[in-house]
């Protein structure tokens, strides 16, 4: 595994997540970006508060680091309401799950991240409770077992995932709101990057804030996460301002090429091209050739490929695309004088 790698990705969820915190705006109007997503939200919001009820449950979907607990937090604290955060895979059993909503107050908001991981009998619980604001509750066993119902406060689920294809069709269709969250065009990363700055109390010049957001896949995480290690290059090996010449030789050495793209994007990319002819590519082939998860692979690095146009998909398995060569024609012409084709 690439040392730089793990800079980028891996350890983007586990680093900071108290310094994540600072970052995250609290409000709407601090939200940059996902200008459709926040203007019906904030109706949903208005008209839930004018009658004085909670909102409609709420599933958010998109890849890792674009806003999805920001969003939930805000809308949480925009109905003025307590947030309980959990997740998929923490909730093991049903008698879990009933114990949190049963502690749930009115109106208060239920986040479970990662929802597509709940396992079958924990999401059968949620239906009634999502629908009904009931739990049917199994006592006793066999001919003498009853089914008794209890009653819930109207609470607000918001469900995440990465992964809308793999939540069942009985929990999506429970949700009121269904709001996808897409990659950042690079003005809203540069309003992010300045306005995290500032928070951090850096000194950034207006290009390199640029560059940065440039080179962030389009994810606000990886934009505050790059703004930090090269604020420690500037603390370090320059005069403590983020000027150009500083960030490009930190993204240098960070491994980040000018199109954003990690080592594993470009792995991914180039196994396809030179040991497969350029697909199609089968997810269990190119997993165990890049040595990487196909959960990774799926959430992190093809969304952003298949934005970009670098790669398609087909029910055959993953192609790369002509731009995909055009890219790596150009930058094998680029990184020939930097004696870095270890690459190809
Ligand atoms: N629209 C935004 N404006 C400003 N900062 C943002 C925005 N969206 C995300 N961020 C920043 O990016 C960080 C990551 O966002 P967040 O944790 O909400 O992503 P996520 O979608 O929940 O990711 P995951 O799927 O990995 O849980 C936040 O701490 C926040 O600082
Ligand atoms: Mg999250």
């Amino acid at each position: 595994m690439d040392k730089k790698e793990d800079l980028l990705e891996k350890d983007l969820k586990k680093e900071g997540l108290e310094s994540e915190a600072n970052l995250r705006p609290q409000k709407m109007q601090y939200f940059i970006g996902q200008q459709n997503v926040k203007n019906n939200l904030s109706i949903y919001i208005k008209a839930a508060l004018q009658r004085d009820e909670a909102i409609d449950h709420i599933l958010l979907y998109g890849p890792p680091g674009l806003g999805k607990t920001t969003l939930a937090n805000i809308i949480a604290h925009e109905m003025a309401v307590n947030i309980k955060m959990t997740s998929g895979p923490v909730i093991e059993r049903a008698g879990d799950l009933a114990a949190i909503l049963t502690n749930l107050k009115e109106k208060e908001v239920l986040f479970i991240d990662e929802i597509h991981r709940l396992n079958r009998s924990v999401e059968e619980i949620l239906y009634p409770a999502l629908e009904d604001f009931a739990l049917d509750i199994l006592i006793g066993k066999g001919p003498s077992a009853r089914s008794i119902r209890i009653d819930l406060p109207k609470f607000t689920l918001i469900g995440a995932t990465t992964r809308t294809g793999l939540i069942t069709s009985p929990l999506r269709s429970r949700f009121g709101v269904i709001s996808r969250i897409g990659y950042y065009n690079e003005d809203e990363l540069h309003q992010i990057i300045t306005r995290s700055a500032t928070i951090l109390d850096i000194r950034i010049e207006e290009s390199a804030a640029r560059e940065i957001a440039r080179r962030s896949r389009g994810t606000p995480r990886i934009a505050n996460r790059l703004l930090k290690r090269v604020r420690d290059y500037a603390q370090i090996e320059g005069l403590g301002v983020i000027s150009d010449k500083i960030t490009l030789f930190a993204l240098k050495n960070m491994g980040i090429d000018d199109q954003g793209l990690s080592d594993i994007d470009k792995r991914l990319l180039l196994v396809i091209m030179n040991k497969f002819q350029g697909g199609p590519v089968g997810l269990d082939t190119l997993s165990a050739s890049l040595n990487e998860d196909k959960e990774t692979i799926c959430d992190v690095h093809e969304p952003y490929l298949l934005q970009k146009g670098f790669l398609a998909r087909t029910p055959q398995g993953r192609k790369t695309t002509e731009m995909a060569y055009h890219y790596f024609s150009q930058y094998r012409n680029k990184i020939g004088e930097d004696d870095n084709s270890t690459l190809f």
